[in-house]
């Protein structure tokens, strides 16, 4: 079995020169995942892989059953996961087509379901989340970047927004002024199910456009999907040799 999940987002259904050994249905009591666990080998290592948005990218962001990936993953005996996530550029170093390694999520989604820890509880219960990723993991992708020559911008405050509409001008202004540098719509429950799993977790995003306002006119899905295909070449490279590491 794989300790390391990766959580592949749009753009990314699945992990390309990943030999595949085997496909897992996972029943949860969350419901069903957002697809069957792919178990494979990647670079001689064990990996396992799940696309977020289904294997023919048919689920928002706001319809994901992050509860049932997570639990899932967790189920099969995985420690790490890395949740690899299309997002904007506020901050003036997060350009269309740079790599960031988050370290801080302002969580901005709503009527998502979003913790473990609600029904049949002999104890309430509140997960630390002051560093929402886990530390040593973001650490080793780091290393792995310098290793690959994979070019990142190690850091990083990720807003997760609802969506599955993209946000105005001005709510990307508020967002800066609370100190977002990245937009996405999937990392949050995403991140603390992780942690209130007890499950390691890192972001690896891909900048796929300016955020509202901070470019030349309209976001486009066609600029989104040019600078999602060039960086996920990128992110494979990253993560074989993460794999390598872990
Ligand atoms: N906002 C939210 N999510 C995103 C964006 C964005 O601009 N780009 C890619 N995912």
């Amino acid at each position: 079995m794989s300790a390391l999940a990766i959580i592949g987002g749009s753009g990314f259904n699945k992990l390309e020169t990943l030999e595949i050994v085997r496909r897992e249905v996972v029943h949860t009591p969350y419901g069903e995942p957002s697809a069957p666990i792919t178990h494979g080998v990647f670079r001689g290592q064990d990996v396992v892989f799940l696309p977020r948005h289904g294997t023919a990218h048919t689920i928002p962001p706001h319809k994901v059953n992050y509860r049932a990936n997570m639990w899932a993953l967790k189920h099969i005996g995985v420690k790490h996961v890395i949740g690899v996530a299309a997002v904007g550029g506020i901050g003036p170093d997060m350009a269309p087509g740079v790599i960031a390694i988050p370290d801080q999520i302002i969580d901005y989604t709503y009527g998502r379901d979003h913790t473990y820890f609600e029904n049949d509880l002999s104890h309430v219960t509140h997960i630390d989340f002051t560093e929402p990723y886990t530390d040593s993991l973001r650490e080793r992708l780091i290393v792995a970047a310098h290793a690959s020559q994979v070019a990142i911008v190690p850091h990083g405050v990720y807003g997760a927004t609802q969506g599955p509409r993209l946000e105005t001008a001005m709510e990307i202004n508020r967002l800066d002024r609370d100190g977002c540098t990245l937009v996405g719509m999937t990392g949050m429950p995403e991140t603390a199910l992780a942690r209130e799993l007890g499950l390691d977790y890192a972001c690896c995003a891909v900048v796929a456009n300016w955020a509202a306002g901070r470019g030349d006119g309209p976001i486009t899905m066609a600029e989104i999907e040019k600078y999602i295909g060039q960086g996920m070449s990128r992110v494979v490279c990253l993560i074989a040799a993460l794999v390598g590491i872990i």
